[in-house]
């Protein structure tokens, strides 16, 4: 792999997807790895991110002087930029001329092998106070810019080379071709990260991981578990059962989905669990938004546990699918330890009796090459694309006690809301659009020819890249208003829409 060193700033992630776009397989190692087993990891390259402003802060990361020694091309970024300089007998001083935001680079392409073919003013996002002034020997500096006389250099003999602006952000003009030009040309190495490679190699690690056992996986209708359960079928077959615990808390057409048109794609063995009626009753008269979650987990570890118990005496289940991705796997091992503000529900917590290894094959994967690999498997277009949509369903999204009705309420104004964003081709350009039913209070209004006295409808769309942060999505207000006439119109119940216009924080993406 190419290990990317994070030193504790947002761009890790985001330089581990740049270079896997590159078809390149990359891998996130936190700074503190000794340099030893980061070269027992085999890394075709390390690339050193972005981290603290400045290399002379009190406890900022050292890099140690070793990891070049070894012989591995190394690609400086930002701070990893800064750091190498200092390491290889370069000079970084504190000019007191920050460059924070938009500059623009005075490159020479012809000087290496980086900026080959680029423009010789290039538009770049910087973040930095110290620069460096002087290139370690032996590298040819490349670019400058107003705020660092040495803003790239490279050492071909060496395999090394370091920007100091970012060249992973949209910001940066041909960022991707700086960071193509180091993989391909200065560190050597072969595209070949590609759909069709992590298939095959998926399919292998699955076959030889679960023998001839046989493997359970719980669907939810989300994009993570649909794609971990074809995946796995596609090595196992039939060794695969899935539980789907219909809870009743979907919006329109999603079982149906899972259902009929996932199963209709994939061929997969299916038990499907209507347990509906069951979290409706656990759920009676229940407000408390943490209560809700909570009864909502228990009863769901309780039907799939007895699912899995009968799937189980059927065969020889050894093995749990579950749809972990990297970044979970990333944040996990990152240990920073974040507030518990609500409590996620997934599957977990099974009885000890119930004892399974876990098969998690988008473990190294990233959400957008999940649904790549879901398009690549031929799953259902609409199940690859679905926004987020949180484990407790609907009843997390009716403010008061969850009902039959009240769900059929808020499933229909949910619907028209779906159907006119889809409609206006706007599917991509949201995160997430929540639908929430208040449904404690009410307000008048005049529909028809008489007074009523309704439900209000919220509506949350938000834009995020990861769900941590959101803003509200400035949708346009055409959209907005043929949402509005359609739900007032076509759901008696509802006589009042409202947009949500709180970023997060201080709001969360979902109002319980
Ligand atoms: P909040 O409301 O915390 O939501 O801003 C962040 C993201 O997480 C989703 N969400 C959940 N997903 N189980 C899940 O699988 C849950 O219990 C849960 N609660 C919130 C939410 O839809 C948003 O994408």
């Amino acid at each position: 792999p190419v290990l990317v060193v994070d030193f504790g700033a947002q761009y890790a992630q985001l330089i581990a997807r740049r270079v896997r776009e590159a078809k390149v397989y990359s891998e996130i190692v936190p700074h503190s790895m000794p340099v030893a087993e980061m070269l027992a990891k085999d890394p075709a390259a390390i690339i050193l991110s972005g981290g603290p402003s400045s290399v002379y802060e009190p406890g900022a990361p050292q890099v140690d002087a070793k990891l070049f020694d070894a012989g591995v091309p190394v690609f400086g970024i930002c701070y990893g930029f800064q750091a190498m300089a200092q390491a290889l007998g370069g000079t970084v001083s504190h000019t007191g001329q920050r460059e924070f935001g938009g500059t623009v680079l005075a490159a020479r392409p012809e000087a290496g092998v980086l900026l080959r073919e680029l423009p010789t003013e290039i538009p770049v996002w910087m973040s930095h106070g110290d620069c460096v002034t002087e290139a370690p020997a032996g590298f040819a500096v490349t670019a400058g810019s107003p705020g660092a006389p040495v803003a790239a250099f490279e050492d071909l003999a060496g395999r090394r080379a370091g920007v100091q602006f970012h060249p992973e952000v949209a910001h940066t003009a041909h960022g991707q071709d700086m960071l193509a030009r180091f993989l391909y040309d200065i560190a050597g190495i072969e595209p070949t990260w590609t759909m069709g490679n992590i298939i095959d190699d998926q399919v292998a690690a699955i076959r030889e991981k679960v023998g001839d056992k046989e493997v359970i996986c719980a669907l939810s209708g989300g994009v993570d578990s649909a794609v971990a359960a074809a995946l796995v079928h596609k090595a196992v077959g039939d060794q695969l059962t899935c539980v789907f615990v219909d809870h009743g808390l979907l919006r329109a057409g999603e079982a149906e989905q899972v259902e009929q048109d996932y199963v209709a794609a994939t061929g997969i063995k299916l038990k499907v669990v209507d347990a509906a009626d069951r979290f409706l009753t656990a759920l009676d008269g229940v407000t408390d938004p943490e209560d809700k979650r909570k009864i909502i987990g228990r009863e769901f570890i309780r039907v799939f546990e007895a699912a899995a118990r009968e799937v189980a005496a059927a065969g020889d289940v050894e093995f749990l699918v579950q749809g972990t991705l990297y970044p979970d796997v990333v944040e996990s091992g990152g240990g920073t330890g974040t507030a518990n503000i609500k409590s996620h529900h997934n599957v977990g917590g099974l009885p000890d009796d119930l004892k399974f290894s876990l098969v998690e094959p988008l473990r190294t994967l990233f959400k957008d090459e999940v649904r790549q690999l879901g398009l690549s498997l031929g799953l259902p277009e609409a199940m690859v694309w679905r926004h987020p949509f949180p484990g407790p369903g609907l009843a997390i999204r009716i403010i008061g006690a969850v009902s039959a009705d009240r769900l059929a309420v808020l499933r229909a104004a949910d619907l028209i809301a779906r159907e006119e964003l889809t409609a206006a081709g706007l599917d991509r350009d949201v995160w997430q659009f929540p639908v929430v039913l208040l449904a404690d209070v009410r307000s008048v209004g005049v529909q028809g020819d008489g007074r009523t006295y309704g439900h209000p409808i919220v509506l949350r769309p938000v834009s995020s890249e990861d769900a941590m942060t959101a803003d509200w999505s400035r949708l346009p207000y055409d959209v907005i208003a043929r949402i509005s006439t359609r739900i007032t119109n076509e759901v008696p119940e509802v006589n009042r829409v409202t947009l949500d216009v709180t970023s997060k924080p201080p709001g969360t993406i979902e109002w319980e």
